[in-house]
């Protein structure tokens, strides 16, 4: 009788631990979805917390794909492409994360600099400055140069021709342009740091 009871009570016991933990379990998962949720809804901070290393001289390797790491060639590219690049050795450090876009040298309007373009190369700072978000390509197959930037985010729409302008979205200001020109070897070198802030600006 008395071990019926006792494993009846331990039982009972081990129904209400479950029960309980259960309970705590889906207590916590709801704490943390408002948690993660009210950080959604909350500003960001200025700058987002990025600081850029990337140094005149630095050469252009790609930052993704099965290329990753491997330096940049400018025959590689037609106008109407675009790619994510980092500086070589630099690619720890998300701020220093670049879009590289050819197009025709010719199109460059200002504000664009074009001291800091050659041959139809031109770089912006792949981190919106809405919320941080990484900036994409949207490639116009029929017309090149109507190619554009867009975040995936919440579409903010950069020009590339016109200094990263802001074209739609949330966006507060441009993408900072980075001066790139094309070494004699044909791969790419920055040649400057970015000309304006980087990361969200709200
Ligand atoms: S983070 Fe880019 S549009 Fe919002």
């Amino acid at each position: 009788m008395v071990d019926t009871n006792s494993e009846g009570r331990e039982g009972h016991v081990t129904r209400r631990q479950f029960a309980r933990g259960f309970v705590l379990a889906v207590v916590a998962a709801a704490v943390g979805s408002v948690l993660s949720f009210l950080k959604l809804l909350a500003p960001s901070k200025k700058g987002g917390g990025y600081v850029a290393t990337v140094s005149r001289g630095d050469l252009l390797v790609y930052a993704r794909g099965s290329r990753m790491g491997n330096l940049l060639k400018a025959s590689e590219f037609e106008p109407g492409e675009a790619v994510l690049v980092y500086p070589k050795g630099k690619s720890g450090n998300e701020a220093n994360l670049v879009q590289l876009i050819r197009l025709e040298q010719s199109e460059f309007k200002p504000p664009t600099r074009p001291e800091l373009t050659d041959q139809g190369f031109v770089a912006y700072s792949a981190i919106c400055t809405h919320l941080g978000c990484i900036v994409g390509w949207v490639k116009d197959k029929k017309d090149p140069e109507a190619s554009y930037t867009e975040c995936p985010c919440h579409n903010s729409i950069f020009n590339p021709a016109r200094g990263a302008t802001v074209m739609g979205g949330p966006a507060p200001i441009p993408l900072a342009q980075i001066g790139v020109k094309v070494s004699r070897d044909g791969t790419l070198v920055f040649t400057s740091g970015f000309s304006g802030p980087i990361g969200p600006q709200v």
